[in-house]
């Protein structure tokens, strides 16, 4: 089934001027670009897209970095899109990340690990319209 996943190129990886050379192995994985912004994220709108982990240890922090520098969101659709976005970025921890995926290529913690991808099509739905409006996502181009 074709399926829409939100991408987040985070901001270390926009920091560190990682961006290109991410989204060309999203494009190069065939998945197609309905939408493309920057935005700097506060620790409301950070914490809010994040809600889930609320209360976790890690949650402080998540909530400091995601709001540390700009963020590059990503509308995405693919056939099977939400699992194979997950494939292409490899696990939360660049260490336990399959050789030849985006996390163990260029993340450097658990924490700072470059990219976020949405964790079933539910999400991804919910998480495209936390930053894209309808009209935003550009079908045929
Ligand atoms: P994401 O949501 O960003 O795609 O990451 P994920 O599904 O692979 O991992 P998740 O469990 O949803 O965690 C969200 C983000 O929180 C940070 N994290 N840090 N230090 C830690 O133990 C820890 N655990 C999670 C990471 O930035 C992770 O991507
Ligand atoms: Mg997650």
């Amino acid at each position: 089934m074709v399926e829409r996943t939100l991408a987040i190129l985070k901001p270390d990886c926009v920091r560190r001027n990682l961006a290109g050379q991410v989204l060309a192995r999203i494009e190069k994985a065939g998945f197609r670009i309905l939408g493309m912004k920057m935005v700097k994220l506060t620790a409301e709108t950070g914490g809010g897209f994040y809600a889930v982990h609320r209360g976790r240890p890690f949650f402080d922090d998540l909530v400091a970095f995601m709001s540390s520098g700009k963020c590059v969101p990503l509308a995405l659709e693919k056939e099977n899109g939400v699992a194979d976005f997950r494939t292409l970025i490899g696990a939360t921890d660049p260490k336990d990340a399959a050789p030849g995926t985006i996390r163990r290529d260029f993340a450097t913690s658990k924490g700072e690990n470059i990219v976020h991808g949405s964790d079933s099509p539910e999400n991804g739905k919910l998480e495209i319209a936390f930053f894209f409006s309808e009209k935003e996502l550009i079908q045929n181009a």
